[in-house]
C-alpha cells in the first residue's frame, strides 16, 4: 500500500515524540511491504515564528492532499503567560480541526498490565478498563461567540450546539459501540445547560435507530467521579468538546501516564492522529518525553485511515512486549528507564 502522511511536529516535545512514531511507521512499511512518504509541515508556535500564522495556508494545503496527518503537540509558555497575545499557538490546532471538519475525536482509555502499579489508582479498580471517549471536536464553547466589554472588566464565552452537530457525532459513537460492547454513555449537564438538553433530546430521538445499543445518560460531575471509581462500567462515552477535553485528561491517569494515550480526529477531510498530551515545554529537548502516545496514534492511523489492522496490532503488541520487559521513559518505569529515542528503537526492534 502506498500512502502519503503529513507530519506536523509542532511545539515542545512534539518533534521528539513524532520522530519516534515516524521511525515506527518506517519499520512497519519495511516489514509489511508498504510505502509511506512523509511530508513535514509547520504548526503552532513554530509556525508563528516562521510565518506569523499558527496554521499557515501551506500547511492546510499539505493536510488536504495527504492520506493522514500525524500531529505532535502545541503550546509554548511564551504565550501561556501572556493573556494579551493576539495570536496563540493553540489557534493553529483549532483552525486545523475546523478546516478539516474533524468533528469526532476518538480517545481510547485502556491499561497495560505491566503499568497497573504506575497509576495512582488501585490496580483492582483500573484492571480491565477499556472504553473510548468520543469528544465532539469542532463545536461548543471552543468555537462559540466570545468577547470582552469595552472597559475590559466583563468577559464571555458561549457554548453553542446545533442538532446537526450533535447528530453526526452521536452516529459515530453509536456505530463504534456496535463494533464493541454495545453501550453508549451520553455525558452532559442537562440539569443546568440548554445545550445539554438539546444533546439529550437529540440522542433520545436517535435511540430507536439503534435497538441493539444500550444508552445511558450521565451528568458530567457524576461522570468525573465514576471514571475513577469504576472505569470498567464504560464502553463508549460521547460528550461535548469541553467536557471531553477535561474527562480524557482525568481518564489518562488510569493508564499510568498522560504520555501513553493516543487519539484520532475523524470527520470530513483528512484525519489527524495525535497523542492527547500537550507540549510539556519543561521536558522539551531532553530526550525524556514518553513517545508511546504518539506511537500508538500512528497505530490508530494504520487501522482507522488505512484499514491496516494487522500492522496496527503489531505496534500495540510491540509496545506491550517492551513494557513487559520493564522498559519505559521515567514517567512509567523505575528500573528500565530509557530516553525517548532509545525507547522508540526498542519498539522498532520488537516489530
Ligand atoms: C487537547 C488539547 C487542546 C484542546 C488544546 C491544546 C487547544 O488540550 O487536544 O486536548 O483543548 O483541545
Ligand atoms: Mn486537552
Amino acid at each position: 500500500m502506498k500512502k502519503t502522511i503529513a507530519v506536523l511536529p509542532g511545539d515542545g516535545i512534539g518533534p521528539e515524540v513524532t520522530e519516534q512514531a515516524v521511525q515506527v511507521l518506517k519499520k512497519i512499511a519495511e516489514t509489511f511491504d508498504h510505502s509511506f512518504t512523509f511530508k513535514e509541515g509547520l504548526i503552532g508556535a513554530a509556525a508563528i515564528e516562521k510565518t506569523g500564522d499558527p496554521y499557515p495556508t501551506q500547511t492546510h494545503e499539505l493536510c488536504v492532499k495527504t492520506d493522514a496527518i500525524l500531529f505532535g503537540a502545541i503550546g509554548d509558555p511564551k504565550y501561556d503567560n501572556n493573556p494579551h497575545a493576539k495570536i496563540r499557538p493553540e489557534q493553529g490546532l483549532l483552525k486545523m480541526r475546523k478546516a478539516l471538519g474533524l468533528y469526532a475525536n476518538v480517545r481510547p482509555i485502556f491499561t497495560f498490565n505491566k503499568l497497573l502499579s504506575s497509576s495512582p489508582l488501585k490496580a483492582d479498580i483500573i484492571q480491565g478498563t477499556d472504553f473510548i471517549v468520543i469528544r465532539e471536536l469542532i463545536g461548543g464553547i471552543y468555537f462559540g461567540n466570545r468577547g470582552r466589554s469595552k472597559d475590559k472588566t466583563y468577559s464571555f464565552d458561549t457554548n453553542e450546539y446545533s442538532k446537526h452537530e450533535i447528530t453526526r457525532v452521536a452516529h459515530y459513537a453509536f456505530s463504534l459501540a456496535q463494533q464493541r460492547d454495545g453501550k453508549v454513555t451520553v455525558v452532559d449537564k442537562a440539569n443546568v445547560l440548554e445545550t445539554s438538553r438539546l444533546w439529550r433530546e437529540t440522542i433520545q430521538n436517535m435511540e430507536k435507530e439503534y435497538p441493539d445499543i444500550t444508552v445511558e445518560y450521565m451528568f458530567v460531575d457524576n461522570a468525573a467521579m465514576q471514571i475513577i471509581k469504576k472505569p470498567s462500567q464504560f464502553d463508549v462515552i460521547v460528550t461535548e468538546n469541553m467536557f471531553g477535553d477535561i474527562l480524557t485528561d482525568e481518564a489518562s491517569v488510569i493508564t499510568g501516564s498522560l504520555g501513553m494515550l493516543p487519539s484520532a480526529s475523524i470527520g470530513e477531510k483528512t484525519a489527524i492522529y495525535e497523542p492527547i498530551h500537550g507540549s510539556f515545554p519543561k521536558a522539551a529537548g531532553k530526550n525524556i518525553a514518553n513517545p508511546i502516545g504518539s506511537i500508538l496514534s500512528a497505530a490508530m492511523m494504520l487501522d482507522y485511515s488505512f484499514g491496516l489492522k494487522k500492522e496496527s496490532d503489531a505496534i500495540f503488541h510491540a509496545v506491550e512486549k517492551v513494557l513487559n520487559q520493564g522498559y519505559g521513559t521515567k514517567d512509567i518505569s523505575s528500573d528500565g528507564i530509557l530516553g525517548t529515542t532509545e525507547l522508540g528503537e526498542k519498539f522498532s526492534e520488537a516489530i
